[in-house]
């Protein structure tokens, strides 16, 4: 099938991108490089060793997407273009406003316009705050404490009302609890800006020298080795979660949500010791004070994304770790430095 990625120069869209054209589909990527770079999409053309169409523009370019919804005619569209650091939203709600909502309101009027009414959007975990129970499953209520997680609920409330108004929308909102790790290859992976917020590329920067040690925030937490426990997803798994949500929106109809985790939580302490056996290196740590709107404990029910979709999570926190650490070190200064080739 036809899909449109938004965002797919981006560390997941990329990933996708590559599962995408494995399964066989056709691809065509809008993107403006403002968190990402052309170098990923170089990377995805050749692991994929398949081409596929790019448009450098904005998704509140209403103009822009009605010509690229006209042109490749998609027939799903995967939409990760968008803001999504927590605490630069809280400085800057407005644009966090813009980009993700505005932005995905233009996308849809051009969508609709053009008669493509598949959509899988990037939701997050962030949607259910503090949870009230674990694991997390999709009738969990839903709220959130900061700007980013707000565009995330909006736009959950735009597709939903969006799905009733027309009910040839069909929608996929992926919940995604924690991404991390990178492909294979170690050709492509997640490349932050400055300091990193993540723990998984703070640690990789750590094991290449480019931090001295990880603070761990708080290990007085109500978990069993004080530290936050998160439901980490392997990247990879992720993509594929895409691949089978797209393949969904043409059987399924209406808006339906999905957690994507795999059901099961490691602590932060638990994930450093992982990825101190992947990649043999020391990652030194010190415990700090909690971080202000952090939680203690947060992991998915997947089974409906099992038993709707087809789909369950495979890779653990050793592929991850791995994968990781294949990334940080063949580039150890991200898509802008030079790629080192231990092969
Ligand atoms: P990312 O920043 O790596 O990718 C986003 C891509 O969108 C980038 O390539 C960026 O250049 C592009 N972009 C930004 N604004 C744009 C605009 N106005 N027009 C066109 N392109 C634009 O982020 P990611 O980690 O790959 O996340 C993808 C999506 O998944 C986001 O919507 C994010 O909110 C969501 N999400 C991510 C996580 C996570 O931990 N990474 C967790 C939950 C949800
Ligand atoms: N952590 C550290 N040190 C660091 C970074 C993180 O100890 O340097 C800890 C955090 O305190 C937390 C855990 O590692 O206990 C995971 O933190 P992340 O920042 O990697 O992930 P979060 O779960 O806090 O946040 C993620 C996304 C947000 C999203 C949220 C809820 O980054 O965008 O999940 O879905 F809103």
């Amino acid at each position: 099938m036809r899909i449109l990625v938004t965002g797919g120069a981006g560390y997941i869209g990329s990933h996708t991108l590559v599962e995408l054209l494995a399964a066989g589909h056709e691809a065509h990527v809008v993107d403006t490089f403002a968190n990402s770079s052309p170098e990923a999409l170089a990377r995805v053309r050749q692991l994929a060793n398949r081409d596929f169409g790019f448009t450098r523009a904005d998704i509140r370019d209403g103009e822009a997407m009605a010509r690229v919804a006209r042109d490749f005619a998609p027939e799903a569209v995967a939409h990760f273009a968008g803001l999504k650091a927590v605490g630069e939203s809280v400085g800057k709600p407005l644009a966090y406003f813009d980009v993700n909502v505005g932005g995905t309101v233009a996308l849809l009027q051009a969508l609709q316009a053009e008669g493509c009414r598949r959509f899988v959007f990037s939701s997050s975990a962030t949607v259910y705050g503090d949870p009230d129970y674990l694991p997390i499953d999709e009738a969990h209520p839903r709220r959130t404490t900061n700007p980013y997680g707000r565009t995330k609920l909006q736009i959950e409330g735009i597709l939903e009302d969006l799905a009733v108004a027309d009910p040839a929308w069909s929608i996929a909102l992926l919940r995604y609890f924690n991404p991390v790790g990178a492909h294979a290859s170690g050709r492509i992976g997640e490349d932050p800006e400055g300091i990193p917020n993540n723990l998984m590329p703070y640690v990789t920067q750590v094991a290449t020298g480019r931090r001295e040690r990880l603070i761990v925030h708080g290990d007085d937490y109500d978990t069993p080795d004080g530290t936050g426990v998160r439901d980490f997803i392997h990247v990879v798994d992720l993509a594929r979660a895409h691949v089978a949500a797209a393949e969904w929106t043409g059987r399924g109809a209406g808006c339906e949500a999905f957690n994507l985790g795999t059901g099961r939580g490691a602590s932060v302490l638990e994930l450093v010791a992982a990825f101190r056996a992947a990649s043999g290196q020391a990652i030194p740590v010190t415990v700090g004070p909690r971080r202000a709107g952090d939680i203690a404990a947060s992991w998915a029910d997947p089974a409906r994304a099992a038993r709707v979709l087809g789909w369950r999570a495979e890779l653990g926190v050793a592929e991850m770790c791995a994968s990781a650490w294949g990334w940080a070190a063949r580039n150890p200064a991200g898509y802008a430095g030079p790629e080192r080739n231990p092969d």
